[in-house]
């Protein structure tokens, strides 16, 4: 299909240059319009580059063609992302200043509306006014997201992630009302309480020192973002996770796998989705040195460790009727097996109601980089897998959760 695609003066112009690519990849024609304001953020080499068409601001830059009509005819849907409050108001007042504001007075085609902007300005009545007024004329409004902000804040007003971006406009494109939910799936965790563990364990060694992971907590707290957008209340135990939440999201900061295991013990107790994605340590010093321990002068050195408890085993001993215990494998293959064949046996001596499998390794799972997990049952059995960024894998794990909620 022909996409039209509206780019306004925001920081989170950066993200879009993701939904152009992955329409592309997709198959389809884009042609991006830019406001002057928005190539202060990203520049229109960038959309030419990879649109393949050329991105021009001005209502006379193409006369002849008579650009100014015929983008907004020809378009099958039209984005736009991010909106900024100005070309809302824009939009609400059928201003033609510009190419963008041209497009959307002649276009018969549906809109679609990624608003983005602070917190205030999203909040304000004005703004709430216009999208209320966009909403009547049939305006698709992709509600924004919360969490960071450009600044130190975060809150309401965030651009959704490219990937939900892209599905809500494919869902307008075919004709499914996507009305104010910016993922498309709907608030099916509604009225749901869930407890997720995220990061990596630390277990400290000497005074300085400790044995740690390379976990970074990003799809824990992926999933945590795709719950809270689904409805659920959500609590997040974080082992040295740096990375922020977003709104409403409660938060208990730990460091060891034991603080871990309290935490969680006491979290889950009213939990009905309990999620284990931390990376917690295995195994830990037998003896913490109060001091730091020395070079031993043979220029060799042994370590104790002893056994940590396995929290996932306890919540599956402990699991209250109706309530879904998920596991997380990180697997990297060897000798004795390959990443599913390892998965597979995990899932059954877990005995959780879901295993996460995800391959690690060099380059792969650690970090803000995409991931690829597969979602078996408590028997092995692949049921799921998904591949993308990390907030699209944590809807497409979050939708086996409320799958098997319904069932
Ligand atoms: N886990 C846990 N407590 C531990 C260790 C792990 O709750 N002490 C949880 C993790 O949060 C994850 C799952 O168990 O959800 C899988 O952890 P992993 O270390 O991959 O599995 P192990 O059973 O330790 O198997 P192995 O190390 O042999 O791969």
């Amino acid at each position: 299909m022909r996409v039209l695609l509206g780019v306004t003066g925001g920081i989170a112009a950066y993200k879009v240059a993701i939904v152009v690519r992955r329409l592309r990849e997709d198959g389809h024609a884009v042609r991006v319009i830019p406001t002057l304001a928005s190539l202060n953020f990203v520049g229109r080499a960038t959309w030419e580059a990879l649109s393949g068409q050329p991105a021009t601001s001005d209502t006379f830059a193409n006369v002849p063609q008579v650009e100014h009509v015929r983008l907004g005819q020809s378009a099958d849907v039209v984005l736009v992302a991010p909106a900024t409050a100005d070309f809302l108001a824009t939009m609400v007042h059928g201003e033609a200043k510009d190419l963008l504001s041209n497009a959307l007075l002649v276009t018969r085609a549906p809109v679609v509306v990624a608003p983005a902007m602070h917190t205030e300005m999203w909040e304000h009545p004005a703004t709430q006014a216009n999208v209320a007024t966009l909403r009547e004329r049939g305006v698709h409004i992709i509600e924004p997201a919360s969490g960071r902000l450009t600044g130190a804040d975060s809150g309401p007003g965030r651009l959704p992630e490219p990937d939900d971006l892209v599905e809500a406009l494919y869902a307008v494109a075919s004709g499914t009302p996507v009305a104010d939910d910016p993922t498309g799936f709907g608030q099916d965790l509604a009225g749901l309480s869930v407890l997720i563990s995220a990061g990596g364990t630390r277990e400290p060694l000497d005074a300085v020192r400790f044995l740690g992971n390379r976990s970074s907590g990003h799809q824990g707290f992926a999933l945590a973002e795709a719950a809270r957008e689904r409805g659920a209340k959500v609590t997040v135990v974080a082992a040295n996770v740096v990375l922020p939440l977003g709104e409403g999201i409660g938060r208990i900061d730990v460091e060891t796998s034991a603080e871990m295991a309290d935490a969680v013990a006491t979290a889950s107790r009213d939990a009905d989705v309990v999620i284990m994605a931390a990376a917690v340590a295995d195994f830990r010093p037998a003896n913490v040195s109060a001091h730091k321990i020395k070079k031993p002068a043979s220029g060799e050195m042994s370590l104790t460790l002893v056994a940590t408890p396995d929290i996932l085993a306890g919540l599956v001993a402990g699991r209250r009727a109706g309530q879904i215990v998920v596991g997380f494998a990180a697997e990297t293959g060897d000798a004795d097996g390959t990443v599913a064949e390892h998965g597979a046996a995990k899932a059954r001596r877990k005995g959780a109601d879901l295993l996460v499998v995800n391959q690690v390794g060099e380059g792969l799972g650690f970090g803000d980089v995409p991931n690829t997990v597969t979602v078996l049952d408590h028997e092995g059995v692949p049921i799921a897998s998904a591949s993308g960024t990390k907030l699209a894998v944590a809807h497409a794990i979050v939708d086996t959760i409320a799958h098997l909620r319904a069932h």
